[in-house]
């Protein structure tokens, strides 16, 4: 039975979308069939990170609303085993039936290892959307203080939606601006109250794969974030990886 997972953060900009992808990426290469699905509606981009072509796709919308079948999501050219639904454009999350898009995710647990719901920010309805579903959380946080009192936030709220698995991924870590203000990725867990799925290294190939279209882990395979994206991968698996800086 596959695992539903959603990616949260609270603050905005801090690398959802980025760690989805590389996840996504990440576990499709490592055998599992995946499906990513969109969940920022109205703003989606999951594609961009993805290095899909930009052709929309269908919409996980679609899928709810009984009109396509699940095996006519978009398949990525370079990862047979990965499937993506795109966000729908048009339609305010509220207006989502979440039964539906439970419904969804009963079928693509089925047919998929692992189910991965890129978040928008915040606490709106796409988020409660993507986390209401969910058997296990990760929120992503910068190591900034702003962002790690919203992951906090957001995970108080995720248990209070009943959540029990919800973990901490730190991104675009500094080991550089971590020693200039003396901050450990053990304090950063601290504050967020949350245990740790994994970091992520601060890493100028994630921008430069997202602006050529290609995915990270093909972009750039051995680069420092593409390697902790794996490691990440793997616990998601339940395999022991100690956490490594670099
Ligand atoms: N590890 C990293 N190293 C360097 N840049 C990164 C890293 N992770 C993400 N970025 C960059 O940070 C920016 C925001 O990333 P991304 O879009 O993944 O964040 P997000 O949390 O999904 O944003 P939003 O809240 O708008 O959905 C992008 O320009 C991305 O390339
Ligand atoms: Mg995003």
């Amino acid at each position: 039975m596959g695992v539903v997972i959603a990616v949260a953060s609270g603050k905005g900009g801090t690398g959802k979308t980025s760690v989805c992808a590389g996840l996504s990426t990440a576990l499709a290469d490592m055998g599992r069939t995946v499906l990513c699905i969109d969940c920022d509606i109205g703003l989606r981009n999951l594609d961009i990170s993805l290095g899909l072509p930009d052709n929309g796709g269908l919409s996980f919308l679609d899928v709810c609303q009984g009109g396509y079948p699940l095996s006519q999501a978009a398949r990525h050219p370079d990862y047979p085993k990965l499937a993506f639904l795109t966000a729908p454009m048009n339609c305010p999350a509220e207006k989502i039936p979440m039964e539906s898009f439970q419904d969804m995710l009963r079928r693509a647990r089925t047919e998929f290892d692992y189910i991965l719901l890129d978040a928008p920010a915040g606490l709106g309805a796409g988020f409660r959307l993507a986390a209401s579903a969910a058997d296990r959380c990760l929120i992503v946080t910068g190591a900034g203080p702003a962002a790690v009192r919203d992951a906090a936030r957001v995970g108080e709220v995720l248990e209070l939606m009943g959540k029990t698995d919800i973990r901490l991924i730190v991104n675009r870590v500094d080991r550089d601006i971590m020693r200039a203000v003396r901050l450990t990725v053990d304090d950063v867990m601290d504050t967020a109250g949350l245990p740790l799925a994994g970091i992520v290294m601060e890493d100028m190939q994630v921008p430069l794969a997202a602006a050529f279209g290609r995915p990270l882990l093909r972009y750039a395979r051995r680069c420092p974030a593409a390697a902790c994206c794996r490691r990440i991968a793997k616990r998601i698996q339940g395999f022991h990886i100690p956490v490594a800086l670099g």
